[in-house]
């Protein structure tokens, strides 16, 4: 994939399609300058006024002989009340009609989607975003594979006093959806593949490519740390826990981390409270939070920000065994803290808390843990918004407007100490679950326990990180909301 910017004129151009904005009564954006001949050949096509009406709706054709081999017509009702969410969903329907047609070069002229919400950076980052977010190809283990296709290089065409906009739109939009592709392909691996060691490996790697530090701990050094909540999980499988961290450490000696904490569960099978066996599978997305740290470490790598950032992941095996938890079992965790464990199944907690009791050592500016944590967060929300749990205003309100400019939303959760009682246990200081009601809520609260020393916020991805059905896959989400949390930060 190529992202170029082109200051020529239209009428210089050539390409195997354009892409040409339509609005409500058929007229096209009258800041083009295409030649004549070009003109008649479109007034031809919209005259028959079978384009189709829907805002946001794509229709290719072909051309004469000419610049432009073909055109793809994208429906806006109104160029000026076209927003940031419908440009996104817009330049997705364009890319996934270009799935089926041959086109190499694309010429996007950008003038036809600014108006006062959107400027030529957005319109870059969003089309960049698009093109790689919709091209990603599942690395799938069939064993007829198919060469990839979809390799397009798009021509910006825009007046060259928006050329750094737009460079840094595109470069941004780069970063994002590379690290958001890192993250599909780790959560879609299969989970005797994509193992703690695997993920220790990807945090190598990144560490290598972006000038990184990263330190993998073993079991023994899990141990000496006293991460008991943690080795409890992992007691039941034959896979070695590992405890990863990787650090970008690109600020200034003296400004506090970010320290980003993911759930890496790579299979949970429920352990000895087994889960029921229907859809299974899809447990392997358990990693789906520590997939999204790397992915986030990855396009800060690209973006090389100028911030400090560390990445936590506990990962490990939830399986049923001799020797695994059992319900009424009793552990301490790295805080001192007793944790009675009543369902084996509420795991995620078990290896967060730990992670978020090392995260004090570096005396973090924020700490934001990402997990697929609760069944109950699905019910509450579904599949459009993460949930975001915080006692910090300032955090949620900052992680919610990430989320919004992102288009990667995430919707607010109530954190009231109210909901604390519902963890009392009678034999230890805390119990692991809260019962049927809000439960995402008491999964928040257990976790909170574990944070009073740094600004914190908790998001649950369990009903964003991945697509059911045939179209099963991960998604990437909320790499993007991270990134440009974080892209945020450099700003301030
Ligand atoms: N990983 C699951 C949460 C989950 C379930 C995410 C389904 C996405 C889809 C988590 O470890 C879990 O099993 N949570 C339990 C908690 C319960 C036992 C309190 C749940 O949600 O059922
Ligand atoms: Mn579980
Ligand atoms: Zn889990």
């Amino acid at each position: 994939m190529k992202f170029q910017l082109k200051s020529d004129s239209i009428s210089k151009l050539s390409a195997d399609i354009i892409i040409l904005a339509i609005n409500k009564s058929n007229e096209l954006c009258s800041s083009l300058s295409l030649s004549k001949f070009i003109q008649d050949d479109l007034n031809l096509i919209i005259k028959l006024d079978d384009l189709s009406k829907d805002a946001g709706s794509v229709n290719i054709a072909h051309m004469h002989d000419g610049a432009f081999k073909r055109v793809c017509f994208v429906r806006i009702q109104k160029q000026d009340s076209l927003d940031e969410e419908g440009l996104l969903k817009l330049a997705k329907n364009i890319f996934k009609s270009f799935k089926s047609i041959k086109c190499g070069t694309i010429a996007l002229p950008v003038s036809q989607f600014i108006n006062k919400k959107i400027n030529e950076g957005t319109v870059a980052n969003l089309f960049t975003k698009a093109a790689i977010d919709e091209s990603y190809e599942i690395n799938s283990l069939k064993s007829d594979k198919k060469a990839s296709k979809n390799n397009y290089q798009i021509n910006f065409q825009a007046n060259k006093l928006d050329s750094n906009s737009i460079k840094l739109g595109i470069k941004e939009g780069q970063a994002i959806a590379e690290g958001m592709n890192l993250t599909k392909d780790l959560g879609n691996l299969p989970p005797n593949i994509c193992t703690p060691t695997y993920l220790a490996n990807q945090a190598k790697e990144i560490a290598k490519d972006f000038k990184m530090k990263s330190t993998t701990l073993s079991q023994k050094q899990i141990e000496k740390l006293k991460m008991g909540s943690f080795l409890s999980v992992a007691k039941g499988s034959r896979v070695e826990p590992k405890f990863i961290i990787i650090e970008h450490k690109k600020g200034k000696k003296s400004s506090k981390p970010h320290v980003l904490v993911g759930k890496g569960i790579t299979f949970d099978s429920g352990g000895i409270s087994l889960k029921p066996g229907a859809a299974m599978d899809e447990m392997k997305y358990d990693m789906c939070g520590a997939a999204t740290v790397l992915g986030v470490m990855k396009t800060i790598g690209l973006l090389n920000l100028p911030l400090n950032v560390v990445g936590l992941i506990p990962a490990c095996e939830n399986m049923p065994d001799g020797l695994a938890v059992k319900p009424g079992d009793i552990v301490t965790s790295m805080s001192g803290q007793t944790i009675e464990i009543l369902n084996t199944d509420a795991e995620g907690r078990l290896v967060l808390c730990d992670a978020l009791t090392y995260a004090e050592r570096y005396k973090p500016e924020t700490v934001i843990d990402i997990a697929t944590l609760t069944g109950a967060c699905v019910i509450a929300l579904g599949h459009h918004a993460s949930a975001v749990f915080s006692k910090s205003d300032d955090l949620a309100k900052d992680l919610l407007e990430a989320g919004k400019k992102s288009i990667d939303k995430a919707w607010r959760m109530p954190l009231w100490d109210e909901y604390q009682p519902l963890l009392n246990s009678n034999f230890a200081d805390i119990a692991n679950i809260g019962g049927r009601a809000a439960g995402s809520i008491t999964a928040a609260c257990f976790l909170s326990r574990f944070t009073k020393k740094y600004s914190w916020a908790h998001i649950d991805i369990a009903g964003t990180a991945w697509n059911s059905g045939s179209n099963k896959g991960a998604t990437g989400r909320p790499v993007s909301l991270l990134s440009q949390f974080l892209i945020h930060k450099t700003k301030k």
